[in-house]
């Protein structure tokens, strides 16, 4: 059976949770391939609200197996605090928690060399979600990282951390004027989370294929967004990872042939946690209503979204690099009252209309965003259970989102529980 990929296709925080939750049901595994808990996907039932950080989000799936791949950089006490949570909420983890050897860990130096670096950085601070992330992968290419499978062994464990820290210990304090980090404390704590790892460390590759081979569906999970994606997202205000479609392949070792379906969640409007450009941005009181009617506040820092108007420039270069063959627009009853709605069709740049995606930051950060402006809808969404019941003019946005993207939109969210969600079956969309 194929893989299924599901990726954010704007700055992350589009609900890729919610759908990745949804779509569990009808499938085998749920991988995560990159990024770590600087993630937050929110997952709601019955009367239930989740954050997940490093599990994927199939967890609350009994039937579903879920996946950390090698791509991952994974905080060994987040993830053992998480599985804790989500086992006292009555899910069982056990069998269906495999965490890749291979992965990466974040060690407490990895959040210290960041919080110093941001510090240092002032007002060109990328705005990190402080998770130690960018560092860790940092280690991890220049080949002193130490992985899950280290955590197994005491004696390399204590070698590897004592070298590490050290190390870290003298940038820390001799770049960047920090205070030093207690090694025999680090140490002692981290050679003790052998026993509470073990269970659901493995060769997620051999698993993962084995399972391929054996006709099992995979839904591989992107974090983040391909706007902050390290090569093609809006340079240097981006995360250390690859959340565009290539990383799944090298975040989970699955081959590129295995994928068949690329799924782009698009929220109906823009939003974006922590600096960089965003030519739609709204600060006005448009923008305050998007952030306060659609609770755009972050869920791993709680930081305020900013929000702004959707963007097909965008979206169509992320579109592109993704090769969305279908997509899930999300939040959309959030565009709910509004009068007027707009989106972005192009950028002006030097005087000359553009519609490429300049994703440096030097020119996206003086594009202007030329818009066009459709009609609202006043009605609630709620009532709809299909496409056809939705208000006019919300069908007419869709369609034209489907149409300027030139792909389908199979999924349709209009709140946080699985419940309101409409399937578009492939005849109806245009
Ligand atoms: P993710 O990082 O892509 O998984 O998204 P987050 O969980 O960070 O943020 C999405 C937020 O929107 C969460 O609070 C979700 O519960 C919520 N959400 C998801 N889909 C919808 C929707 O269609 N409508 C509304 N109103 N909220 C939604
Ligand atoms: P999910 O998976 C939104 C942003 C940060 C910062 C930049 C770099 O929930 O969509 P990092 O800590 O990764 O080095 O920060 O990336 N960022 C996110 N924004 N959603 C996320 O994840 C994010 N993960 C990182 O705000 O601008
Ligand atoms: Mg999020």
């Amino acid at each position: 059976m194929p893989v299924t990929v599901v990726i954010g296709s704007q700055w992350g925080d589009e609900g890729k949770g919610k759908i990745v939750d949804l779509l569990s049901e009808d499938l085998d595994i749920v991988a995560r391939y990159q990024g770590g808990a600087n993630a937050g996907h929110t997952i709601c039932w019955d009367d239930k609200e989740f954050v997940l950080h490093l599990v994927p989000s199939g967890i609350f799936h009994d039937n579903t197996t879920c996946v950390i791949g090698n791509g991952v950089v994974i905080d060994p006490a987040a993830v053992i605090e998480e599985i804790k949570t989500i086992e006292e909420l009555g899910y069982s983890v056990e069998g269906r928690l495999h965490i890749s050897h291979n992965a990466h860990l974040i060690m407490p130096y990895h959040k210290a060399v960041e919080q110093a670096r941001e510090r240092l950085r002032d007002a060109d601070a990328i705005g990190t979600t402080g998770r130690g992330i960018g560092p860790a992968y940092m280690d991890k290419f220049a080949r002193t990282g130490i992985r899950m499978v280290d955590l197994l062994d005491r004696d390399t464990l204590r070698k590897k951390l004592k070298q590490a820290i050290e190390e870290k210990n003298t940038l820390l304090k001799s770049v960047y004027g920090a205070d030093e980090l207690d090694v025999d404390a680090i140490v002692e704590e981290y050679v003790e989370f052998d026993k509470m790892v073990d269970p659901y460390v493995t060769d997620t590759t051999q698993y993962l294929n084995r399972a391929l081979a054996d006709g099992k569906h995979v839904l591989a999970e992107g974090a983040q967004g391909s706007l902050l994606d390290v090569d093609f997202g809006t340079y240097p205000y981006v995360t250390s990872s690859h959340p565009t479609v290539g990383g799944c392949c090298t975040g989970l070792g699955v081959p590129p042939t295995a994928v068949n379906r690329v799924i782009g969640i698009v929220k109906a409007y823009s939003t974006r946690v922590g600096n960089g450009p965003f030519p739609t941005e709204l600060n006005d009181d448009a923008g305050e209503r998007l952030r306060k009617v659609g609770h755009e506040f972050g869920a791993t820092t709680g930081r305020p979204r900013r929000c702004g108007w959707l963007d097909l420039v965008a979206l169509r270069y992320t579109t592109q690099v993704n090769g969305f063959t279908e997509l899930a627009v999300t939040k959309l009853d959030v565009l709910t009252g509004m009068d007027e709605i707009k989106v972005c069709t192009r950028y002006r740049y030097n005087g000359k209309e553009t519609g490429r995606f300049p994703s440096e930051t030097q020119t996206l950060e003086r594009v202007e965003p030329i818009y066009e402006s459709l009609p609202g809808w006043s009605e609630n969404l709620q009532e709809a259970s299909t496409f056809e019941e939705l208000p006019a003019n919300a069908q007419s946005y869709l369609e034209y989102l489907q149409q300027k993207l030139n792909v389908r939109i199979s999924l349709i969210s209009m709140g946080p529980k699985r419940s309101q969600t409409i399937a578009v079956p492939p005849q109806v969309a245009a």
